[in-house]
């Protein structure tokens, strides 16, 4: 089998395309002008870090969203960050924040920051990373007010691409709180509470500490990959005709290469996500929905 190829990038274009035409029709229906406004916390200089936020604010500014960036030097304090969380909470002209994360390690006179208390300090009307514990709350009890974007951008590439997970098993493998702990969540809920149909499925996390780990990756139907190890998944730990989904960007030399050995598991999927132009651009189609959310929402 050659698997299809699942374009994350055309479906992230189209998903872009019409947020950039909800900016405009709110700003007619309202008879107000309407240009909401996501500011991203660099701390540091992660080369990384600096490609993702640059492209966010791009994909803002395509969109008729202003896309402002708040750079922080590494050796910045934990207060430093809290004040400047605080002062964009306070600011009526920004509607989204977004701190980049990781946050740099050796930084802070060598302490390093603690994570969880600048999450947690974002206003949860303007946390549209869906990271703050109020949000995730409502998340895991179905009545979300964000998404958060990477699980979100998944939830739509299968909308879009007609594949259905009801009654079949996924296997998330992986359990961050970014995406392994709301992908599992979201996919097991009832229809529509994460706003799609894409919902019902039987879930199962796997982790570094699974026994048979290759044997629970070959019971799904539906394999998401979000572990940050390079091309871990491999061709004969995919079930023949299941859908994969790779959620890592890893460097290797000079190549960017995701969780799943790609060629040998385009042998075996019925389809998959490339890396790069699979899951990442929806990430950040789904930041922008939920920046034009969150705007509407602090207006109403
Ligand atoms: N670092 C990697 N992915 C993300 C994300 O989705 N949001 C933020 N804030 N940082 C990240």
């Amino acid at each position: 089998m050659t698997a299809k190829l699942l374009d994350g990038k055309r479906i992230a274009a189209e998903i872009r395309e019409e947020v950039a035409q909800d900016v405009k029709a709110t700003a007619v229906s309202t008879g107000q002008p309407f240009r909401p406004c996501l500011v991203a916390v660099l701390v540091g200089e992660d080369p990384a870090s600096k490609v993702y936020v640059r492209n966010k604010q791009r994909a803002c500014e395509k969109a008729g969203i202003e896309g402002r960036t708040h750079r922080l030097p590494a050796e910045s304090t934990q207060k430093d960050l809290m004040d400047l969380v605080a002062q964009l909470n306070e600011d009526p002209s920004v509607n989204g924040i977004l701190v980049q994360l990781p946050l740099p390690k050796n930084g802070n006179a060598g302490a390093g920051f603690n994570e969880r208390a600048v999450l947690d300090a974002i206003d949860p009307l303007k946390d549209v990373d869906c990271f703050s514990p109020v949000n995730v709350g409502l998340l895991m009890q179905g009545r979300p007010r964000f998404l958060p974007c990477t699980p979100h951008g998944i939830i739509q590439l299968l909308h879009r691409e007609n594949i259905s997970v009801a009654g079949k098993n996924v296997v998330v493998v992986g359990r961050s709180d970014i995406v392994g702990k709301p992908m599992a969540m979201m996919l097991a809920q009832r229809d529509g509470s994460c706003g799609r149909d894409v919902a019902n499925a039987t879930v199962t996390i796997a982790h570094s500490r699974t026994d048979d780990l290759a044997g629970v990756c070959r019971t799904a139907d539906c394999l998401i990959a979000a572990v940050g190890v390079p091309e871990m998944v491999k061709g004969n730990m995919i079930k023949p005709g299941a859908v994969v989904i790779d959620v890592g960007i890893n460097r290797v030399g000079d190549r960017l290469v995701g969780d799943v050995a790609f060629d040998e598991a385009s042998e075996v999927a019925s389809a998959i996500t490339p890396v790069p132009g699979g899951v990442g651009p929806l990430t950040i189609a789904m930041l922008l929905h939920n920046t034009v959310m969150a705007a509407k929402l602090q207006s109403e």
